[in-house]
């Protein structure tokens, strides 16, 4: 089930966003390169689903990615593999809104609007500033402290209810909740306060087995690379590390390759078994996966490449989806403006 994008701007999708009583929700994807096995299992997986259950809108972040990213033809690159990578994994215009954050201006008001409600003291005690300020200290730009602000600004501005993200964003959410209900509180109740749904997938650890599985420290499974690589970043897969001999039992509980087979077949606990049992090996183990990986992928890798060879489709998508919310984005503007003396 590929999505088929579209030019055209969504009847289905608009008639869909006038459900009454419908959760809207609203998630951000920042464009950090190829996507791996974690960003599926972890986030995409989990956007697929909730298009067909809920108003969904999706919002490739490029604005939080200049907290990082500062080469103009790297960003543009991102944004737009992220893109094609998305609509590859099943993502359809159809079903939901797909965007690009800096596609709407109104992002950044009322990011401004929204930062003379915050406190000082809320932006300086995220963990994720600490941290990002600690991963890259010759470059801690002010805007890593407004990161949160810009969070709030993407989901309040479509009155978005319900927010997918991982457990790492339990910070953010309930900073973009606090930041909404000052607004309310000063100006009168104008904004729905946002809910996060957690995604129920532990977090996807790296080829490494040890850290999260991450771009950044190199320890990903690229599904959407050619199969040899593939095949390559599996098979240097860490397992258990106390089972040295081939005959020596396994223990599948702390072993990520085993871990990984949950996502790929309901006949995991007999994968475990043989392993508990050595009556498979590590690299046994590694091959299936390996081969699992690249025949469920196939069929998206191929999209994947089509759309990448052809940036109009991708592009048609993107501005389709940032001119149907335009409406919305300028009625919650006009209302901010009213309220805060701005008109
Ligand atoms: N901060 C999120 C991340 O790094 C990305 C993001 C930006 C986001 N705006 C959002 C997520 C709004 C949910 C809602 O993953």
């Amino acid at each position: 089930m590929i999505a088929q994008p579209t030019t055209e701007p969504s009847a289905a999708a608009d008639a869909a966003a006038s459900v009454p009583g419908r959760h809207r929700i609203f998630s951000g994807i920042q464009p950090s390169g190829i996507v791996h096995l974690g960003n599926d299992l972890g986030a995409i997986r989990n956007y697929v689903a909730l298009q067909t259950e809920f108003e969904a809108i999706y919002c490739i972040v490029d604005y939080h990615a200049l907290t990082s990213t500062h080469e103009a033809d790297v960003l543009r690159q991102r944004t737009r593999e992220m893109a094609a990578a998305l609509l590859a994994l099943g993502l359809d215009p159809e079903r939901c809104t797909l965007f690009v954050q800096s596609h709407r201006p109104e992002h950044t008001e009322l990011a401004w609007l929204f930062a003379t409600v915050t406190p000082v003291s809320w932006v300086e005690r995220t963990p994720t500033y600490k941290e990002k300020a600690s991963q890259q200290p010759d470059d801690v730009n002010h805007a890593l402290l407004t990161y949160p602000i810009l969070q709030a600004a993407d989901i309040a501005i479509y009155q978005a209810d319900r927010v997918p993200v991982g457990k790492d964003q339990a910070a953010h959410l309930e900073l973009s909740r606090e930041i909404v209900r000052a607004f309310n509180r000063r100006y009168g109740q104008t904004f729905v306060e946002p809910q996060a749904v957690f995604t129920e997938t532990p977090t996807v650890l790296g080829t490494d087995g040890v850290r999260k599985m991450s771009k950044s420290v190199g320890n990903t499974i690229d599904i959407l690379g050619e199969p040899d690589l593939v095949r390559r970043q599996v098979m240097s897969m860490v397992t258990d590390t106390q089972r040295i001999k081939r005959t020596d039992p396994g223990r599948p509980e702390v072993c990520n390759v085993c871990q990984l087979q949950r996502f790929f077949g309901d006949d995991y606990e007999d994968l475990w078994d043989g392993e508990r049992t050595a009556r498979t090996g590590c690299v046994d183990m590694k091959r299936l996966l390996a081969d699992r990986i690249v025949t469920r992928y196939a069929p998206a890798r191929e999209r994947y490449r089509e759309l990448m060879a052809d940036p109009a489709q991708v592009d048609g998508v993107l501005e389709a989806g940032a001119d149907r919310l335009r409406p919305r984005a300028e009625a919650t503007m006009a209302a901010v403006r009213e309220r805060m003396g701005l008109r």
